[in-house]
């Protein structure tokens, strides 16, 4: 049985994972925050040299990209300077390292369609710089550790699970509330279900060193997503929430972090795939009725 060492056992993501996998073919050990401060380098590469794990997957962060902004220098010690000291740890112990990363490294970025990992970036806050620098200063000296830029995820609701709020759920609401709700139409982004996140994360484990896009594909701005997702589940149930078209947001610079995921298809051989954003919500909410 693979052993892996899971950070940010207690988040969004971290959580799904154990819970998926413990047991499953892999030991999980997932330290909480109490247990294993990752800020802590002497304590963390002490952990892996007691518990040697096959595979870091190293999920602890400061996610929230609001929060990041007015707390740099955390983010920056968390989020870069966390990472590099895990990897280095890992690599210390000899064991694989799968980190994630995020879509929001492409938020600089004003081309339209699907963004390749060979796209030049130039992200335009603190968490999706201080992500790139942790991605580029690890692959500096472990080119073959793994880098996941995540999409944004959303969950049905579960008993249990953390989460937070999310495309998913804000729909949801307004649609219990027969309340309006608005989406940025100046902005283009995939949407993953967590589920597909977590099935396939054991799968990069084995892929070739460096970067891949990890989540849906979505070709549709964010309103038109939301308005199509919301009609769809109008004509399933009856529902009424009136998604309006925010027209302010983005406009003076539209947002695209929209990825392409052909790489990571190519380098799996077409084993790790996502649902389009657009049919992967359709799909959620046929699963939930
Ligand atoms: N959620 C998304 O939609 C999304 C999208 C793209 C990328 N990502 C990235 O995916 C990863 C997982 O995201 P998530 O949504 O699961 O995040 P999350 O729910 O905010 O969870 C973050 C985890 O990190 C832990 N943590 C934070 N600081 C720590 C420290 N100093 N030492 C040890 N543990 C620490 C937290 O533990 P405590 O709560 O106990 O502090 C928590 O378990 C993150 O790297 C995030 O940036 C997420």
């Amino acid at each position: 049985m693979k052993r892996i060492l899971l950070t940010g056992g207690s988040g969004f993501v971290g959580s799904r994972f154990l819970n998926r996998w413990h047991g499953q073919g892999y030991e999980v050990l997932a330290p909480g925050h109490k247990e294993l401060d990752i800020t802590d380098a002497d304590a963390v590469l002490r952990y892996m040299q007691t518990h040697r794990p096959d595979v870091v997957l190293h999920t602890a962060a400061i996610s929230n990209t609001g929060y990041c902004e007015s707390h740099p220098e955390e983010s920056y010690v968390v989020n870069t300077l966390s990472t590099i000291q895990m990897a280095q740890s890992a690599k210390n112990v000899g064991a694989g390292f799968v980190f994630f990363s995020s879509d929001q490294i492409y938020n600089g970025n004003t081309e339209t369609g699907l963004l390749n990992e060979n796209t030049s970036v130039s992200p335009v806050n603190h968490y999706g710089r201080h992500k790139l620098e942790a991605e580029q200063r690890v692959l500096d000296f472990m080119p073959e550790a793994v880098m996941l830029r995540a999409t944004w995820m959303y969950d049905i609701p579960r008993p249990g699970m953390p989460a937070h709020p999310n495309f998913f759920t804000n729909i949801r609401k307004a649609i219990s509330e027969a309340n309006t709700i608005s989406f940025a139409i100046h902005e283009h982004r995939g949407i993953t279900h967590i589920d597909e996140v977590v099935e396939q994360l054991p799968l990069t484990f084995s892929l070739p060193g460096g970067v891949y896009n990890y989540g849906a594909e979505n070709l549709h701005n964010t309103f038109d997503t939301a308005y199509s997702f919301v009609e769809q589940w109008k004509s399933n149930k009856v529902a009424s929430a009136s998604v309006i078209a925010d027209m302010e947001r983005f406009a003076q610079q539209p947002r695209n972090i929209s990825i392409s995921i052909a790489k990571i298809r190519e380098a799996s051989n077409g084993r790790i795939d996502f649902t389009e954003t657009l049919e992967g919500l359709i799909q959620s909410c046929v699963r939930m009725d």
